[in-house]
């Protein structure tokens, strides 16, 4: 299949259940070529749109006997996504993609051909209050990917020091006022008004955040960028996921990985480049056309890595 045979009226159709529309799947599916009876990991199922468009490729367009291993980390992704992918070669687990050798075990797989990483959140996520993601409304300040496990951001700015919460919302939000940000956080806990909606979080961030001339970007972008990275352990995890996916995986198989943010990308830059098992194929990221971007503007930052497991020298 070629870029061009894979449009997103395509995922739409597909992921009926879920209101997320796919990044870049021509491009994963071009650039992941899934071959005969191969094997793909997508480590971020969402709404599905990549899964279903790589079990089809890897089914129908190559001969057939391909399959996919999808894992989503939020239960209620893995819940949606059983009617997504009824009658496809696809088996979905609900679990996180640094866990890929319990998954491989569970899958009795023992190598991959390819694996998709589509980071960050999915438009279900956003669209559902009760997570906290969108701050365009209010809610409970949870921003977990898992709700089950770990601490919520609400949890987080109630038991951190002041000194915690402004380095965790610099290290990534890269928030110049981060300390200001704390200091108003730690002041409402000190008044016995502990912030825990995403509405007095966002009031804060905008007491604290001018609005800067030719810079749009909401001033509360990079304080719930910052919380989330950290309650849902996202840079560790995908630091971890580097190490281990390219020796679960055949010689010649790709791995290809959207990111959203210049901390995510900058890891999967260096790690592509610094991994003697990898062979990096894009010099720069791929970005999304003109045409994605003005269909599905969510795309307009997504930067997209491949590599290839390099084949044994004789
Ligand atoms: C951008 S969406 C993926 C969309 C998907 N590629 C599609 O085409 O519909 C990112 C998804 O990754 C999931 N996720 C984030 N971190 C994860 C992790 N460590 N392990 C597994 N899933 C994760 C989120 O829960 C979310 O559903």
């Amino acid at each position: 299949m070629n870029a061009d045979e894979t449009n997103h009226a395509d995922v739409a159709e597909q992921s009926r259940k879920s209101c997320h529309v796919s990044v870049m799947s021509a491009e994963v599916v071009q650039w992941l070529e899934p071959v005969a009876g191969g094997v793909v990991f997508d480590g971020t199922f969402g709404g599905g749109g990549h899964s279903v468009l790589l079990a089809r490729a890897a089914s129908e367009h190559v001969g057939g006997g391909g399959r996919v291993l999808a894992v989503d980390r939020d239960p209620a992704a893995a819940d949606v996504g059983l009617a997504t992918i009824a009658g496809l070669p696809i088996d979905l687990f609900c679990g996180s993609y640094h866990q890929v050798d319990r998954i491989l075990k569970a899958a009795e797989v023992e190598a991959l051909d390819g694996v998709v990483l589509d980071l960050g959140l999915s438009s279900d996520q956003l669209e559902d209050r009760s997570r906290g993601f969108s701050f365009n409304g209010d809610g409970p300040l949870d921003l977990r990917f898992d709700p089950t496990r770990g601490r919520s951001a609400k949890e987080f700015l109630a038991q951190a020091t002041e000194k915690e919460i402004a380095d965790a919302i610099y290290q990534f939000g890269e928030e110049r006022l981060s300390r200001r940000i704390a200091k108003q956080i730690v002041m409402r806990r000190q008044e016995r008004k502990p912030v825990k909606t995403v509405a007095e979080l966002v009031d804060i961030c905008r007491r604290c955040v001018p609005r800067s001339k030719g810079h749009d970007i909401h001033p509360a972008t990079r304080t719930f960028q910052a919380l989330r990275i950290l309650v849902n352990e996202e840079l560790a995890i995908l630091e971890s996921a580097l190490k281990v996916l390219p020796s679960r995986m055949r010689p010649g198989g790709r791995i290809a990985i959207i990111s959203f943010h210049s901390l995510e990308d900058r890891i999967v830059k260096n790690a592509f480049r610094d991994d003697q098992r990898l062979e990096p194929l894009t010099r720069k990221p791929l970005r999304p056309s003109d045409e994605e971007v003005a269909v599905n503007p969510r795309s307009r930052s997504a930067k997209m890595r491949v590599a290839e497991i390099k084949r044994l020298v004789r």
